[in-house]
């Protein structure tokens, strides 16, 4: 296929890297092809990647700039994205940046889609939440923002694309309803009444494809994506239809959030306390019409629950 375009997937066997590769994947026409990247080609994962139509699987670590630079060579796109939750260490999200950003420069990489958050320090000004490692108070946005400057000192075109709350948090990261002492299934995090933008991971994959598709248009750009803002009651609310079974929200202080003593309950504390603190700030950016604009296909919560309500584990 001479005349694509070969887009560099960093985490393709992940959630938001696997939704870009299948996205170029179901579009045969769209004039790109995706270059896989894992750091094990030999998995289950990488080989079911391998198996799609105008996907190819390459090997790289972002620890390693190097392999980075070898897989990003002729690409004209690449998908960027860091991996906080491997070690929880903001600083190491920031080195794998540089070195994307290094790797994207030296392989002229045209236009990179890199995965960012923004910094909350701009609006948590005082001491209502903890510092984390030393100076972040939400390390995995706080760092990703920083990492912005990795790109842009590169002199790389870049499109920074600002994700939201995987919806499925609430199958994978513990996130789902728990059952009280009553009996009744309930969602517990410090939200109060203010809205949480939230979207299937799948659907930032398809919103980058949109972005590549789309030219130059959002290069130097900031774009912020959401499925749908919802309280806390609005997504128990949905839950109870889905599984067909009382959810109710459960809104908590955030320091009883993060007594509650899982790894990392500090930093998702911070994280549930300043969307609650800065709703319009935050969910404000993430304009649902101008997402589906981007990307038809964008799920509701209601939506994604019909295709997923099950897959959630009742603890
Ligand atoms: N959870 C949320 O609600 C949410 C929302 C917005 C943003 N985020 C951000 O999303 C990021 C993670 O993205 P994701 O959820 O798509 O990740 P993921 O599903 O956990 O997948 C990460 C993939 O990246 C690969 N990987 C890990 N370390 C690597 C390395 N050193 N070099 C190369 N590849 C490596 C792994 O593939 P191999 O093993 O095949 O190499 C893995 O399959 C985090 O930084 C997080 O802060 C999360």
């Amino acid at each position: 296929m001479p005349d694509t375009k070969v887009i560099a997937v960093v985490g393709a066997t992940g959630a938001q890297g696997g939704g870009v590769v299948r996205a170029i994947a179901a579009h045969p026409d769209g004039g790109f092809t995706a270059r896989a990247i894992t750091r094990k080609p030999d998995s289950d994962a990488a080989r079911a990647l391998a198996a799609l139509p105008n996907v190819e699987v390459v090997q790289a670590d972002s620890d390693d700039e190097a392999s980075l630079e070898r897989a990003f060579a002729g690409a004209y796109g690449a998908f960027c994205v860091t991996f906080f939750w491997a070690d929880m260490s903001a600083e190491h999200e920031l080195a794998q940046a540089r070195n994307l950003a290094a790797a994207a420069k030296a392989a002229g990489v045209r236009h990179v889609v890199w995965s960012t958050l923004e910094d909350t320090r701009r609006w948590v000004t005082d001491d209502r939440m903890p510092t984390l490692q030393g100076k972040y108070k939400v390390p995995h946005y706080d760092g990703k923002e920083d990492a912005d400057a990795a790109f842009r000192e590169a002199g790389v075109p870049t499109t920074f694309l600002r994700t939201s709350f995987y919806w499925e948090n609430f199958i994978y990261f513990g996130l789902g309803p728990q059952r009280a002492e009553d009996g009744v299934l309930a969602l517990t995090f410090p939200l109060g009444s203010s809205r949480l933008p939230g979207m299937s991971s799948e659907d930032i994959g398809k919103t980058a494809y949109a972005i590549f598709a789309r030219g130059d248009e959002f290069v130097g750009k900031t774009v912020s994506i959401a499925g749908e803002h919802l309280t806390g009651d609005q997504l128990a609310e949905s839950m109870s239809r889905a599984l067909g079974e009382e959810v109710r929200y459960n809104d908590i202080d955030p320091d009883v959030f993060r007594g509650f003593g899982f790894p990392a309950a500090d930093e998702v504390g911070n994280m549930f306390q300043f969307k609650r603190d800065f709703e319009a700030e935050y969910a404000g950016p993430r304009d649902l019409d101008f997402t589906r604009s981007l990307n038809p296909e964008l799920q509701d919560f209601d939506t994604w629950l019909a295709a997923n309500a099950g897959k959630i584990p009742l603890g």
